[in-house]
């Protein structure tokens, strides 16, 4: 490899944020070095280690004789019956949320669960027998969605870069809507369609350039990154324009998705305004009325006592306002509305429970900070690793009137970003054996776990008025041995 000789200045990199202002550099989603250590700090121990923060844990968790038991199911005993980690989900919980979710919103309106969150069939009946609608944004789950039976018409597809047989096989199946995120992809679309003779019904899917507040990477509406057609460049006029120019494809609707873990409703306000705007922009080119406004998901769930989520009704009343006031402003029919929360439905409502293995003190800065190992980590949490999420967690398997210890709970892959709870206080007479339990991980943990290690990927159990049952069986290292080749 030739060396190339380094320009005089600054690397391109420390060029585009010396131009920043802090509050830029916030809006654009990335985090000065002084707000990360910030929030890096430890909070203070809890007042009971043995509570349960209600609005963190699933809605049947309780403690029986001190031990964690989640619909009506003792941790030990799932621990026993399924092994460790399982993640452990109360579908009281889900299908209460779901619930939450439809009764928030108009009858006319529509609630899709995001199934990117969390998909297997089991939880898809759940969403549907709610009465919502299902999202997919690859071939793996809209098979998943048929399979378990959903009828097609209730399917949206999205997805940045969808194959042209994930497009046809939407075609084929009849989804409800396929949201458009490309240029070729509108081309694509309508070429199939000709030749298939079905008129999909299409989404066209705007990049706001509203700031989610979120971290860079589940950030989705500012203009520099992959998804959707811009509303500032005129990309998503365009698209607009080229959709109604064929008659292969049927505009159904604009679509918008600012992020994910949003808890400031006023990034939704402002994503809502700007479609709005857009809606009044088309019907004055074009003369013709958006008749269905899906403003996405992103609605943020409690991990920590310092996370305040906005509830689905308050949700749903500030979106439905802005969305009636600014129809009425511009003399537009106000469309139906439609919204796609994944992790406010799934998220809170499971558990991950660890058992506690190696447990190591160790000094820093000045103090002392005990490494608890547990026996899974970042293949079945990568969240901590890739967005510093934050977590909570507690002793599940009894009580404990022991001091609080300042903790890391780790995981067992060989990397030292291993790590599930970045700060977690503990009882200081944990031990080996204990079951441990981590909140709210039933959104992109299960759903992005890997085999990092040659790690068999964990099971998911369901459990409801005193019974468990599996939805995804434990994968075991025959499982992995089954696919080598060699
Ligand atoms: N609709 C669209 C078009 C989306 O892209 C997403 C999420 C959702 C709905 C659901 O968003 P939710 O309500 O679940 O926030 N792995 C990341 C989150 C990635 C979200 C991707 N898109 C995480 O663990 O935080």
């Amino acid at each position: 490899m030739t060396s190339v000789a380094r320009p005089a200045g600054p690397p391109p990199d420390d060029a585009f944020r010396a131009g920043q202002r802090p509050d830029d550099a916030i809006a654009s989603g990335q985090r000065p070095d002084d707000a990360f250590r910030a929030g890096d700090h430890p909070p203070a121990p809890p007042s009971d280690l043995n509570a349960l923060d209600q609005p963190i844990w699933p809605r049947t968790a309780r403690r029986r004789d001190g031990v964690l038991t989640i619909g009506g199911i003792d941790v030990r005993d799932l621990a026993g019956e399924f092994g460790t980690p399982l993640f452990a989900c109360d579908e009281a919980d889900f299908r209460g949320r779901c619930r939450d979710f439809r009764n928030a919103f108009g009858d006319d309106d529509m609630v899709c669960y995001a199934a990117k969150a969390f998909c297997c069939r089991e939880v898809l009946r759940w969403a549907a027998q709610e009465g919502l609608g299902v999202d997919v944004c690859t071939d793996g789950e809209l098979e998943t969605a048929l399979s378990a039976g959903l009828p097609a018409q209730i399917i949206t597809l999205h997805g940045n870069n969808k194959t042209v047989g994930e497009l046809a096989r939407a075609l084929d199946a009849g989804v409800r809507h396929i949201v458009l995120d490309s240029f070729e992809e509108i081309a694509r679309l309508a070429y199939l369609a000709e030749r298939g003779g079905a008129r999909p019904k299409v989404l066209v899917r705007v990049t706001t350039g509203v700031d989610a507040g979120a971290h860079e990477y589940i950030a989705t509406a500012h203009d520099d990154q992959k998804f959707g057609f811009s509303l500032a460049s005129g990309a998503a006029a365009e698209a607009v324009r080229r959709v109604l120019g064929s008659p292969d494809l049927e505009l159904a609707g604009l679509h918008s998705h600012i992020g994910s873990q949003i808890t400031d409703a006023a990034r939704f306000e402002s994503a809502a305004r700007r479609m709005v705007g857009l809606a009044a922009a088309i019907r004055d080119e074009h003369g013709v009325q958006i008749a269905e406004l899906d403003l996405g998901g992103g609605f943020g769930i409690a991990y920590t006592p310092q996370d305040h989520p906005v509830e689905p009704a308050a949700m749903a009343r500030i979106l439905t306002e802005t969305v009636d006031a600014g129809c009425r402003a511009a003399g537009l029919r106000r469309p139906r509305l439609t919204v796609e929360p994944g992790r406010a439905i799934a998220g809170p409502g499971t558990v991950t429970l660890y058992e506690v293995g190696t447990i190591k003190d160790v000094p820093f800065d000045g103090g002392l900070r005990t490494y608890v190992s547990v026996d899974g980590g970042m293949s079945d949490n990568i969240r901590t690793a890739l967005y510093d999420a934050r977590y909570t967690c507690v002793l599940a398997s009894r009580e404990s009137a022991a001091q609080p210890a300042l903790s890391r709970v780790v995981g067992m892959h060989c990397e030292s970003g291993d790590i599930v709870v970045r700060h977690a206080y503990l009882p200081a007479d944990l031990a080996p054996g204990d079951l441990l339990a981590v909140a709210a991980t039933g959104a992109y943990c299960r759903s992005a776990a890997s085999n990092y290690n040659h790690v068999p990927r964990p099971a998911v159990a369901a459990v409801r008025d005193g019974a468990a049952r599996v939805l995804v069986r434990r994968e075991t290292i025959e499982d992995l041995l089954r696919l080598d080749a060699g």
